[in-house]
């Protein structure tokens, strides 16, 4: 696969200095009991964890580039070495490893349910298909770690429209490759494999959700969700679905991976909230991974001017 042509990407950040990243990434893996989004690897399934630990991980190697809030990009190093990806392992710090075999080519889409016009699409279709852009978004995990990442894309409503939903179509629902033997945790059923996210047809077509084909203007790394990931910035990061396979439009609301897996603790919208905890942490602040101190998380995660409309009359007061 190749690299996204340099006319279409501003200049790589370029990731200096992975081992104080890793050495300082330590500080955290030995400082928190368990950094899940929810659920122990262990027995009981919905046994206690504690969000990610709030010390400082590594200085920004992101040079001077921002968000629109003016938060530092987070550097490549942290980006691509610090991730949830439950299939391979609930260790952050290990998933680049342990997913570095991982065949995402060939690699193909189905996108069907409730459409005119079902198709499968490879990864090449996808690249020849739809102008990839860049956007700078917020990353907010549901564990309050948060990252800004220059995601590699393009808006899911443009594959939407291509299979043309109809008008009985309420839902999207998302699915993550399910193969136990590349992805070994499938084996535990401490979770409800495959991976599963849904939106709301109304939320899938908001500009802001893309499909990710890569960030910093290379293609995604396994750990990040290769080849195909779903982003979607005012919802906790549980949301952004990686390794996608199957696209379907339906009408009755999607049952995620985590509503089956923790249905005590999570729900379907999931959109970052800082006025309501989650049943065992605070919601109210977050780390950015490689920044200093904790900052006051925003409502919807900052994008409320462009989604605040799509829950008009919907009780935020809820956990979900
Ligand atoms: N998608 C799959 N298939 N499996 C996962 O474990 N973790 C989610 C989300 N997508 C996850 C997933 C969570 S909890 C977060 S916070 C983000 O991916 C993390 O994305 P990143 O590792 O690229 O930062």
């Amino acid at each position: 696969m190749g690299k996204i042509p340099s006319s279409k990407i501003t200049p790589k950040e370029v990731y200096k200095n992975r081992r104080l990243f890793m050495k300082q990434a330590g500080v955290i893996a030995g400082a928190s009991v368990l950094t899940a989004c929810g659920v122990d690897g262990g027995k009981d399934d919905h046994a206690a964890v504690i969000p990610a630990e709030t010390e400082q991980i590594a200085p920004t190697e992101s040079g001077s580039r921002t968000d629109e809030l003016g938060y530092p990009l987070t550097s490549y190093g942290a980006v691509t070495n610090y991730n949830n990806f439950y299939e391979f392992t609930l260790r952050k710090e290990a998933v680049a490893k342990e997913s570095e075999n991982f065949v995402t080519d060939p690699w193909s889409i189905e996108v069907g349910g409730l459409v005119n016009k079902p198709m499968t699409l490879s990864m090449d279709d996808v690249y020849s298909s739809f102008d990839e852009e860049e956007r700078i978004y917020r990353l907010r995990c549901v564990e309050t770690w948060a990252m800004v990442i220059p995601w590699m894309g393009f808006p899911l409503h443009k594959l939407l429209a291509m299979v043309e939903p109809k008008s009985e179509a309420k839902y999207v629902r998302f699915e993550t490759l399910y193969d136990p033997e590349q992805l070994p945790n499938q084996k535990s059923n401490n979770f409800r494999w495959p991976y599963v996210e849904g939106l709301r047809l109304d939320e899938a077509m908001n500009d802001l959700a893309i499909l990710s084909t890569g960030l910093y203007g290379e293609r995604l790394l396994p750990q990040n969700g290769a080849p195909l990931r779903l982003v979607v910035p005012w919802k906790y990061g549980l949301k952004s679905i990686k390794s996608i396979v199957k696209i379907e439009l339906v009408e009755e609301m999607p049952t995620s991976l985590w509503m089956a897996s923790a249905p005590s603790e999570y729900g379907f919208f999931a959109n970052v909230n800082p006025n309501v905890s989650h049943p065992r942490w605070s919601q109210a602040t977050e780390q950015y991974v490689g920044e200093g101190g904790r900052v006051g998380s925003r409502m919807f995660n900052g994008y409320e001017k462009e989604v605040a409309h799509l829950y008009e009359g919907m009780d935020l007061a809820k956990w979900f």
